[in-house]
């Protein structure tokens, strides 16, 4: 990188500003789409980059996190960047060490056990200081993207880094996590409360360093009661965004929420500081829309299976979806990420069947 690439000011013009408009519910004159996970395994050149460096040495690596996250540029006209990271860093900053383990997924080899656990995290963490290369890998790819469309900063949400934290990988129950929410859910608050923290010093300073929109990843939303999601979830969610539009001003990044199965959630967001609610693909638009009075923008959400369908099936599934939503408001994707053993071929149909559904209504 040159010396200017690295700092986070001048960068070029936004020539592409269409999901921004569309998190505001703004005019748009298409619905803008991205892909959630469109830099990963399913990409031969994903897989190509970085040989011999594990996944946390390449999100460690700004020149590298940059060219990752230019990957489905190249491919597809698609109307955003993510920055290519993970939610676990976060972690990481406040102490754990995490692999990624071939077939398994995130492990810790030490999750958090006891209280003790919890008070030995670094919670005054300087984001700066262990996260820098995150800031560094976006205030290098704002610079490298030309204005050509806007780069998505994000973050896990508090619950799911929680039960990352106290599991250990991934899980089909969360048994060990949400136990801690029955036994102890005094210092399961602190814990979550801790995370928010580092979670906003942490989104803030990606929008510092070049981030134009910020979504929080609650992967593991739907594993918890409406009653649980309620008091261990979703303050925790809320606090994030309006500590982030607290700090930056309330128009400086439109801001969107991923609460992956909490059905329930709609109406307990709806009076939040988020623009947009993603939906996944078991939710029903209309269904959000009306729980929420029409003032959120929505994203998704079509089954990510149906990207193992040929063309023509995915162009018929963007058109059934897409008409749930309406044009106002919406920004397409899916209802979750791509899978490794997906095909590139059916990014580029689904790109394509967005544009040409959306080409064909009256959007304003
Ligand atoms: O295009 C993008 O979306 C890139 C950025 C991105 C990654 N992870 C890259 C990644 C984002 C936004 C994430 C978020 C993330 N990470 C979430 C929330 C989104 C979701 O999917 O629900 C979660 C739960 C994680 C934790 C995590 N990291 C998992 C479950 C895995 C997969 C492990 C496996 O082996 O299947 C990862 C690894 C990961 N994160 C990969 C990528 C490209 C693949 C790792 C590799 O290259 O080996």
């Amino acid at each position: 990188p040159e010396a200017h690439e690295l700092e986070a000011k001048n960068f070029p013009e936004l020539k592409n500003d269409l999901i921004l408009r569309a998190a505001r519910r703004e005019d748009v004159e298409r619905v803008p789409v991205w892909v959630m996970r469109q830099a990963g395994r399913y990409l031969p050149e994903y897989n190509a980059i970085g040989e011999g460096l594990d996944f946390f040495d390449k999100c460690r690596t700004p020149a590298l996190a940059c060219a990752i996250t230019l990957q489905p540029l190249v491919r597809f006209p698609i109307d955003a960047a993510i920055i290519f990271s993970d939610i676990l860093v976060i972690l990481q900053a406040l102490g754990m060490h995490c692999d990624m383990v071939k077939g398994k997924g995130p492990t810790f080899p030490q999750p958090i056990t006891c209280r003790e656990d919890i008070d030995a995290l670094n919670a005054d963490v300087d984001v700066h200081e262990s996260l820098g290369y995150v800031f560094k890998a976006i205030t290098l790819t704002r610079h490298r993207l030309g204005g050509h469309v806007p780069l998505i900063g994000f973050a896990g949400a508090p619950w799911t880094l929680f039960a990352y934290a106290i599991e250990g990988s991934g899980s089909k129950t969360f048994s060990k996590a949400k136990s801690w929410l029955y036994k102890d859910p005094e210092a399961s608050h602190r814990l979550l409360s801790m995370i928010t923290d580092v979670t906003v010093r942490y989104l803030v300073a990606q929008v510092r360093a070049g981030a134009q929109l910020l979504q929080v990843f609650d992967s593991w939303a739907g594993s918890l009661s409406p009653r649980h999601f309620r008091e261990f979830a979703a303050p925790y969610l809320v606090r994030i965004a309006s500590a982030v539009k607290a700090e930056l001003g309330t128009d400086a990044v439109p801001m969107i929420c991923f609460a992956k199965g909490a059905h329930w959630a709609f109406s307990l967001l709806e009076s939040s500081d988020y623009d947009v609610l993603s939906l996944d693909w078991t939710m029903d638009p209309q269904e959000a829309q009306r729980a929420t009075k029409s003032r959120m923008a929505f994203q998704g959400n079509m089954d990510p299976c149906a990207m193992y369908g040929s063309d023509d099936t995915i162009r018929e599934e963007v058109c059934r979806v897409m008409s749930l939503f309406g044009t106002r408001g919406h920004i397409a994707n899916m209802g979750h990420g791509m899978s490794p053993d997906m095909e590139p071929r059916a990014v580029a149909a689904f790109v394509d069947a967005v544009h040409n559904f959306s080409s064909r209504q009256r959007v304003y």
